[in-house]
């Protein structure tokens, strides 16, 4: 059995992914799937996403992906089922807005669980049913960092430094994982119209303002990118002029320069 693993499938991107992969037809990123494991803690918003694409196909697994209980889940199922997971999409993630000294330490551990341990735990318990497929390419993984990771960011410190570490961590595990045909994609969006700023401000009613309102993206846009990306076996996808602008910057720029801009332009 193919298939496709998608954590934070109940919205936004990861909902996305869901919809695009299901009418996907390319042996490239080993589609069509007999089935997508759509993860997320909701239910009933799982529920709600594999009727509307006719309840076949797609499996429903609730789980909060921080909990080691959740992670060994996970192992079991696959190790039941022996699928061959010929895609792995790390989309669950969050953060929150504001100076860390106002952030509580629950916080704090949850975006680091989620952003950085939760995806790694799910990839390694992914990874020995995505090899010893018989074709160019065993599988792929596409994970969701963004571009908040390349530099420091005050005022959403943990976010973006646990953001660094997906980069980090996707690029080292593209060359591990070269040998064995598995591609690595780390897509790096800037501003996306999601659930994300809500939950960041903790406020149902947020939306991207001043500087970032100008480089909001929608998931229509920005998903298909991310798969064609990963079809070309792409190390790297930063999506959009202002993010790419972004990057090159904190390659070239002292980060102490940037810091200092960054403060004088508040
Ligand atoms: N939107 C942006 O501006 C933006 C920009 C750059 C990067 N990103 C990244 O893009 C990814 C997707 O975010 P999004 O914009 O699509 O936001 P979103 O709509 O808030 O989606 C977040 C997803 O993560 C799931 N999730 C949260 N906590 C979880 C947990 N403990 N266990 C399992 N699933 C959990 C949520 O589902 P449940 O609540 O049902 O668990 C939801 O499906 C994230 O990694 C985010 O950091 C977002």
């Amino acid at each position: 059995m193919n298939i496709a693993v998608i954590t934070g499938a109940s919205s936004g991107m990861g909902k996305e992914f869901v919809s695009r992969l299901f009418s996907e037809n390319d042996v490239r990123i080993g589609a069509p799937y007999d089935e997508i494991w759509m993860i997320a803690r909701s239910s009933d918003k799982l529920n709600a996403i594999s009727d509307s694409l006719g309840g076949k196909r797609t499996r429903v697994i609730p789980l909060d992906i921080t909990l080691p209980e959740s992670i060994e889940a996970l192992s079991s199922l696959l190790s039941e089922e022996k699928p061959a997971v010929r895609m792995l999409i790390n989309c669950a993630g969050m953060g929150r807005n504001g100076a860390f000294a106002d952030q509580t330490v629950k916080d704090t551990h949850m975006a680091i669980s989620l952003n950085c341990e939760a995806l790694s735990a799910v990839t390694n318990v992914c990874l020995p049913y995505m090899t010893g497929h018989d074709s160019k390419r065993s599988a792929s993984i596409i994970n969701i960092a963004s571009s908040a990771g390349f530099l420091p960011q005050p005022n959403f410190a943990v976010y973006a430094a646990s953001k660094s570490y997906v980069i980090s961590f996707s690029r080292a595990l593209a060359e591990e994982l070269r040998d064995k045909k598995i591609s690595v994609t780390c897509v790096c969006p800037g501003p996306v119209d999601t659930d994300f700023i809500k939950t960041s401000k903790n406020d149902p009613n947020a939306s991207f303002t001043g500087f970032k309102a100008k480089f909001v993206t929608t998931t229509d846009k920005l998903i298909p990118a991310s798969i064609k990306a990963a079809k070309k076996g792409k190390a790297l996808r930063v999506y959009g002029a202002g993010q790419k602008a972004l990057h090159l910057t904190s390659k070239i720029v002292p980060t102490k320069l940037v810091l200092f801009f960054e403060r004088k332009m508040k």
